[in-house]
C-alpha cells in the first residue's frame, strides 16, 4: 500500500482528483469505480474543476458505483444514485448509458446483483476503484465479518453504520437496513484502488487497516492483500499511524523510486 498524508481535506481532495483524472488522461475509456459518502465530495468538486478547466474528457468512462441503500428509488434525496449525480455526473460529460448504480428499488435485488457483477465483467472489470472507509472499517457496505470472497449482494447495516449516516436523514428510523453492496472480492479484483480518508474520528480505524492484522472483523484491511492500492489520508485521519516519517520519505522521493521500480 502507498500511503500519501496531506495536509488536510483540500489538498487530500486535490490529490485524489488528480490521480483520478490521471489515469482518465492515459485511458479515455476508463472503467471507474465510485464511492459516496462526505469523503469524495471534494474529490468530485476538484474533477469537475478538472473538467470545466482543462477539458477533462469523461465521455468514454464508464463508472460503477459501490453500493445503494435497499428501498430507496433512484430519485429518492438520500439515494447514492441522487447524490452522484448533484455530486458529479450532472456536472460532467458522461455518458449517462456508462453509469451503473445499484437499483435500490429492485423487484429481485439477488437477480440485480448476479446482473451488476455480469455488467462490470463485460465493461472488461474496473480499471480504478475510488473507496471511502467507514468507522467500523468496512469499505462499501462490507460490514465486519463480511468475506474477503464475498460478491455483490444484499447486505444487513450495522448499527454503527446507521448511526453514523442518520446524519443524511431526518431520524434515525428512516436509514435503510439493508443495502446493495460489492463485495470484497468484487473490489480487490480492481487494477488499482484509491481509498481516501478525513478527520480524526477516522484516525483509530485507519490505523488499524493500515498498520493492524488482515481480518474479515476490519474489510480495509483486505487492501493489505491488493499489488497495487494508493491510500491518501489528510493529517487528521493519519494521526495514529507509527510509520508516519517512512511514507513521508516514499512520498518525497517518489521519483527516485519510480525510477527503481516503474510505478
Ligand atoms: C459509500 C461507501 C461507504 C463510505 C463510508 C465512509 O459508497 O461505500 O463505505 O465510503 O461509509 O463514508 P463517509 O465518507 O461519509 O465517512
Amino acid at each position: 500500500m502507498e500511503i500519501i498524508i496531506t495536509d488536510n481535506y483540500a489538498e487530500m481532495s486535490k490529490v485524489s482528483a488528480q490521480i483520478i483524472s490521471h489515469e482518465i488522461q492515459k485511458r479515455h475509456d476508463l472503467v471507474l469505480g465510485l464511492a459516496t459518502g462526505d469523503t469524495p465530495v471534494g474529490t468530485y468538486k476538484e474533477l469537475v474543476k478538472i473538467h470545466q478547466k482543462e477539458g477533462l474528457d469523461f465521455s468514454k468512462v464508464k463508472s460503477f458505483n459501490l453500493d445503494e441503500y435497499v428501498g430507496l428509488a433512484p430519485l429518492h434525496k438520500n439515494s447514492y444514485n441522487y447524490f452522484m449525480w448533484e455530486n458529479l455526473f450532472k456536472h460532467i460529460n458522461i455518458n449517462p448509458e456508462n453509469v451503473y448504480i445499484p437499483q435500490g428499488n429492485t423487484d429481485d435485488p439477488e437477480e440485480f446483483c448476479l446482473w451488476y457483477e455480469e455488467q462490470i465483467k463485460k465493461a472488461g472489470g474496473i480499471n480504478l476503484q475510488v473507496l471511502g472507509i467507514g468507522g467500523d472499517g468496512h469499505i462499501a457496505f462490507n460490514e465486519p465479518g463480511s468475506s474477503f470472497a464475498s460478491r455483490t449482494r444484499v447486505k444487513a447495516l450495522v448499527k454503527q453504520t446507521i448511526d453514523d449516516n442518520a446524519r443524511f436523514f431526518d431520524n434515525v428510523e428512516d436509514v435503510p437496513r439493508f443495502a446493495i453492496t460489492m463485495g470484497v472480492g468484487t473490489i480487490l479484483e480492481a487494477r488499482k484502488i484509491l481509498l481516501i480518508a478525513s478527520g480524526e474520528k477516522k484516525a483509530e480505524v485507519c490505523a488499524q487497516f493500515i498498520e493492524g492484522p488482515v481480518t474479515s472483523q476490519i474489510t480495509a484491511t483486505a487492501l493489505q492483500l491488493h499489488n497495487y492500492a494508493t491510500v491518501i489520508l489528510d493529517k487528521g485521519a493519519a494521526s495514529k499511524l507509527t510509520r508516519t516519517e517512512y511514507y513521508n520519505w516514499v512520498r518525497d522521493n517518489k521519483q527516485l523510486i519510480q525510477k527503481q521500480v516503474g510505478r
